[in-house]
C-alpha cells in the first residue's frame, strides 16, 4: 500500500501530490485536513509521503501536528516534499526529519519544490507568464523526483543552504501569532456572500454570519480563503490592497 499526505491552501502541493502520484502509480492521496478529524490516525503503508508548502521557514502547525499525531506502525520507505517560493532558503524538511525521529522513523528522501509565491502580504501573484514558466520548471524537478522514489533511493535529504537551516525554528513564533494574525483578515463590500471561502477553508474556520465571512480561532494562515473569493471581497489588513490573486491554475 502506497500514500502521500498532502496539506494545501492554493493547490501547489495538491498539484505535487497529484503528479508524484500519478507517476508511481497505485498511490493512494490522503487530505491531512481530513485525517486531522480522526481520533487516531495509524500510519502503515509501506510506501509513505508528506507534501506540504513552507510556512514561515517551517512547515504549516496543521502538518507539525500530524506528524505528531500519527501512529506509525510500518517500517517502509518515508518521504517528503516540500514547495515554496524561495527553495533554497527553506530547512523545513528538518522538522519533518525531526518529528519524525521522536518516532523512531528516517526519513529516506526530502526534496523542496519551487512554486509560485502565494504569501499575498509579502507580494502579489506572479504574472501568468512566469506562473507558467515555475510551474514547467516543476514538473522537470518532480520528474526527478518520481525517478528517485521508483528506484526508492535513500540518503538524498533536501534543507535548504547551509546559513539558514536554523532558520525553521522562526515556524514557531509563525505558530505562536497565527490566532492574532488571523484577525488581520476582512471583507470588503465587493462580498456577495457566496459563501465560497467557508466552503475553501481546510480547516472549517470560516463562518458566515449575515452573509459575511467571520474567521474563527483556527486559522492556518494558508491564504485559501482570500486568494480563492471570486470577487477579491478579502483582503489581509491593508497589505494584500490592489494585488494579483494565486491559485495554481491546474487544480
Ligand atoms: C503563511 C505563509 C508563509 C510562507 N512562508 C514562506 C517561506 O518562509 N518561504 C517561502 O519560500 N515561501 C513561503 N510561503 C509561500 C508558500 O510556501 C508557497 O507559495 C507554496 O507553494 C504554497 O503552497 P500551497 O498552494 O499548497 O498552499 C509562505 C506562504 C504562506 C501562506
Amino acid at each position: 500500500m502506497k500514500k502521500i499526505y498532502y496539506f494545501t491552501g492554493t493547490g501547489n502541493s495538491l498539484y505535487i501530490a497529484r503528479k508524484i502520484a500519478d507517476g508511481i502509480g497505485d498511490v493512494e492521496l490522503v487530505a491531512i485536513k481530513d485525517e486531522m478529524k480522526k481520533d487516531c490516525i495509524v500510519i502503515d503503508s509501506d510506501f509513505t509521503g508528506f507534501v506540504y508548502p513552507v510556512y514561515c521557514f517551517g512547515i504549516p502547525r496543521i502538518v507539525r501536528d500530524f506528524l505528531v499525531k500519527i501512529d506509525i506502525k510500518s517500517s517502509g520507505y518515508f518521504f517528503c516534499v516540500a514547495n515554496a517560493g524561495a527553495p533554497k532558503y527553506v530547512p523545513a524538511n528538518i522538522m519533518t526529519e525531526k518529528l519524525l525521529k521522536n518516532k523512531g522513523v528516517s526519513l529516506n528522501s526530502a526534496f523542496v519544490v519551487a512554486m509560485p509565491n502565494n504569501y499575498i502580504p509579502m507580494s502579489a501573484a506572479p504574472s501568468d507568464e512566469q506562473i507558467k514558466h515555475i510551474i514547467a520548471n516543476s514538473d522537470i524537478k518532480i520528474a526527478e523526483i518520481i525517478g528517485f522514489l521508483k528506484e526508492k533511493k535513500s540518503g538524498y535529504i533536501e534543507k535548504g543552504l547551509f546559513f539558514v537551516r536554523f532558520a525553521h525554528k522562526f515556524a514557531n513564533f509563525f505558530y505562536k501569532n497565527l490566532q492574532k494574525a488571523s484577525k488581520n483578515y476582512n471583507v470588503s463590500d465587493k462580498c456577495n456572500s457566496c459563501g465560497e471561502c467557508a466552503k475553501i477553508c481546510p480547516v472549517d474556520n470560516i463562518t458566515m454570519i449575515d452573509g459575511k465571512p467571520s474567521w474563527g480561532k483556527n486559522c492556518e494562515q494558508c491564504m485559501a480563503c482570500l486568494q480563492h473569493c471570486p470577487v477579491e471581497a478579502i483582503e489581509y489588513g491593508r497589505s494584500s490592497v490592489g494585488k494579483k490573486r494565486y491559485w495554481n491554475p491546474f487544480v
